[in-house]
């Protein structure tokens, strides 16, 4: 047994804000965020959104997609690191949202490797007969952890959710799919806050995401080629069997330099970077359900997944589509 992707979705929040308007927020201009990061534009959710509300949207357009309806649901996975709150976790929240009971709810924490995390989990729960149909959502609102104080973070980062719908397949699917992670990197992006360091709350407990944007550059061009070439050699696949490359958007220069590894011209990448900026577990998904739903993905085509984040983690799946 197989799981294939039914269905996408995909929910960005109306407001948009520009690298214009961040030019009169801190010392940047739109030049450099443009040439540094090829992000242009990123949504940002209203006050009284939270991420389970843009998971819930990203997960009734998969499902309308799909064909299908929350209750024939067996199991929902979802990825982020800004969940509404510590507990119950987010897949549960969602879980109710969708007037759905029962079903496993595993919320997913690897940061922007968060979707592919949860899509590896729920492929596997397909392959061993426990689901027929599974949801796996990324979704975050990053702008909630955000510094909008700092150049350095305040301008790479936006707010959106994506989903995919699984069904069990006799065929893949999900051909194959690789997770990696290396806890001694942890210091290079990450948030401090958190429920067992409040004793007492530490000076720098700020909640914010920090980064030290430069080495993280360097590990995830370094990282990312491997990752995708590991995935391939895992499914005894060549690098030229691949149609699309839907990247983590982060940076346009880091998916060029995967891109180049795998010699894929750039006209095969999915690129969303410059609309959504960086949203972390909700990239992926949600660049997979922009070139489905614009006809350029086609059904049997072979898409490569890849992310790499705080953790630092990384991820890469195979997916025929
Ligand atoms: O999603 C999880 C994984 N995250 C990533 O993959 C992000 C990886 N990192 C990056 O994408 C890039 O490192 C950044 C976009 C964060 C930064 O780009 P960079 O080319 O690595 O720049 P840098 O940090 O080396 O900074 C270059 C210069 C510095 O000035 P000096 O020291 O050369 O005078 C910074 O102070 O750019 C300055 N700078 C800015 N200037 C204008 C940093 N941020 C800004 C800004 N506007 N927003």
């Amino acid at each position: 047994m197989y799981s294939r992707i039914a269905g996408t979705g995909r929910y960005l929040p109306e407001r948009i804000l520009t690298n214009a308007e961040l030019e009169r927020m801190v010392e940047t201009s739109d030049e450099w965020i443009r040439s540094r990061t090829g992000i242009e534009r990123r949504h940002i959710a209203a006050d009284n959104e939270l991420t389970s509300d843009l998971a819930y949207q990203a997960a009734l357009a998969a499902m309308e997609a799909a064909g299908i309806g929350p209750q024939d649901l067996e199991l929902i996975v979802t990825g982020t690191t800004t969940p509404d709150q510590i507990f119950p976790n987010l897949a549960c929240l969602l879980q109710q949202k969708l007037g759905v009971h029962g079903t496993p709810a595993i919320a997913v924490e690897a940061a922007c490797s968060g979707f592919l995390y949860g899509l590896s989990v729920a492929d596997k729960f397909m392959r061993s007969g426990e689901a027929k149909y599974a949801l796996v959502v990324g979704a975050e609102t990053l702008s909630r952890i955000t510094d909008w104080t700092s150049r350095d973070t305040c301008v790479l980062f936006g707010d959106g959710a994506g989903a995919v719908v699984l069904e069990a397949s006799e065929t893949p699917g999900i051909v194959a799919t690789h997770l990696g992670a290396d806890g001694h990197y942890g210091d290079l992006l990450y948030v401090p806050t958190g429920p067992s360091r409040r004793n007492p709350v530490p000076a720098r407990d700020d909640g914010f995401i920090h980064m030290r944007g430069n080495e993280v550059f360097k590990v995830a061009v370094r990282t990312l080629g491997g990752v995708a070439e590991d995935v391939l050699a895992k499914a005894g696949l060549g690098k030229d069997e691949v149609d699309w490359l839907i990247p983590h958007q982060a940076n346009i220069r880091i998916i060029q330099a995967t891109a180049k590894r795998l010699d894929l011209p750039m006209e095969r990448v999915v690129l969303t970077v410059q609309d959504h900026g960086n949203t972390s577990a909700a990239s992926v998904p949600m660049a997979l359900d922009v070139a489905i739903r614009d006809g350029r993905i086609q059904r049997g085509q072979l898409l490569l997944l890849e992310a790499f984040g705080g953790g630092l983690t990384w991820g890469s799946a195979l997916v025929r589509y």
